[in-house]
């Protein structure tokens, strides 16, 4: 179903207003101005009105999944109702103009091709193609980052064990005072045997942005090929792909941009597609065609409907403006408490350029997981433990469903525990 056929229906939200997702948009108000607009409270709260809140507790932890906006929701809903209508009409003669609707506004978002962009599930999976797909031989060498995620670790240590790769790890600092020492912690580990570097764009575990193009360019001139973990990047971060200077370029999009559970896409340079073989068997797509990597079976269709809608509704505000929004959230916060003795912010949180939503917090005498209990259970603020070797502390993720009050009631929190 196009995003225009819901202009003339209408359907219940929540039990109440009739109304189509394209007018909930419409209550959208103009956005403010970039400059200062980050904390025009009384816009924000027109944002946050289109989100359903969690009762009973704050969800800081906005970094596994974002919630969607009611306009998304309403649309989601509305597909799968139409498909379950449509049955296998839909499936046999539909999902195709479907899928590539979804893939041509994606590829307007992400300011690349659409023949580079495979609809795929999640980064894992996209990541996976790469990393399994790749036409390994004994010896290459890998440089990765120490705090990228446990599942492209995980795989990477698979495809060692498999291809007979080496693996190198470069140490990122936690907060580092320039982008070099971060550039030549991943290209001081090239050797002539290097084949690829992984880069993880935005850190989950602290939230730290890498120098992506930087270390790509570098990577670049040594014929060394850039794979990016983009999953907390986009529409977090106001970029384009092909600034990036990547070859292969992965994420999630159930998390910054709130589409629906089970989205994400892989992006690839053209000229690498016949090269890459997919996770899934696939010979009935030509080689060279980037559809050969959705070969996944019978999957939610309604899931990529939505992402026009998705797109629909950050457009509205503007990517500038959203990453201008969602670093003041975290700024706003540790800029509180970064001072107060025994807390610890282990993310560059004062350099724009480092950072976004994400910030990690840790307190003396209290472990990561601790300290998430204790946020949980007495102040009924959400968030996520992370105790790993190169960082303990607990993750802080803000998203557009937020408010002030919210940040508040952390930074009371946080005050109250380390003076205790
Ligand atoms: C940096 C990073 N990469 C990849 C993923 C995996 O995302 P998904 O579970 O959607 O595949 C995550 C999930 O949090 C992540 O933080």
């Amino acid at each position: 179903m196009q995003r225009r056929d819901f202009i003339s229906g209408s359907f219940a939200l929540a039990g109440t207003a009739l109304i189509s997702p394209q007018l909930m948009l419409q209550t959208l108000p103009t956005p403010p101005a970039l400059e200062g607009g980050e904390a025009d409270e009384n816009y924000w709260n027109n944002v946050r009105s289109l989100y359903k809140r969690p009762d009973g507790f704050i969800n800081l932890e906005n970094g596994y999944f974002s919630h969607q906006p009611s306009s998304t929701l309403a649309f989601h809903q509305q597909s799968e109702k139409d498909i379950n209508t449509r049955t296998s009409v839909f499936m046999r003669k539909e999902q195709q103009t479907a899928i590539e609707t979804a893939r041509t506004s994606l590829a307007g978002f992400l300011a690349c091709d659409a023949e580079e962009i495979a609809l795929l599930r999640n980064t894992t999976e996209a990541m996976n193609i790469v990393i399994m797909g790749f036409p390994w031989k004994k010896g290459d060498e890998v440089v990765l980052g120490n705090q990228d995620y446990g599942s492209m670790t995980e795989a990477f240590r698979q495809a060692a064990q498999r291809f007979g790769i080496v693996l190198k790890y470069a140490q990122v600092p936690l907060r580092p005072n320039n982008d070099m020492e971060v550039i030549e912690a991943y290209t001081g580990l090239f050797t002539r045997k290097t084949r690829m570097v992984h880069l993880t764009h935005l850190i989950n575990l602290s939230g730290q942005v890498i120098p992506v193009a930087s270390i790509a360019a570098v990577a670049k001139k040594r014929n060394i090929m850039v794979a990016v973990d983009s999953a907390h990047a986009v529409a977090h971060l106001e970029f384009g792909i092909n600034n990036l200077q990547a070859d292969f370029v992965g994420a999630s999009l159930h998390k910054w941009l709130c589409n629906p559970l089970g989205s994400g896409f892989l992006w690839m340079r053209k000229e690498l597609i016949p090269n890459i073989w997919p996770l899934m068997g696939d010979t009935s797509q030509p080689q060279s065609n980037i559809r050969r990597f959705e070969h996944v079976g019978t999957r939610p269709i309604q899931t990529l409907q939505c992402i026009p809608e998705s797109i629909a509704f950050h457009n509205k505000i503007g990517s500038a403006l959203k990453e201008k929004r969602l670093r003041y959230m975290m700024q706003y916060w540790t800029s509180k408490v970064a001072k107060t003795p025994k807390i610890q912010i282990n993310t560059p949180w004062e350099d724009a350029t480092r950072c976004g939503a994400i910030a990690n917090v840790a307190i003396d005498g209290y472990t990561a997981n601790q300290l998430a209990e204790i946020l949980f259970a007495k102040y009924r603020i959400f968030t996520v433990a992370i105790e790993h070797p190169a960082i303990h502390g607990v993750r802080i993720t803000p998203h557009l469903s937020n408010t002030i009050e919210d940040l508040d009631a952390l930074v009371t929190a946080l005050t109250e525990i380390s003076s205790g």
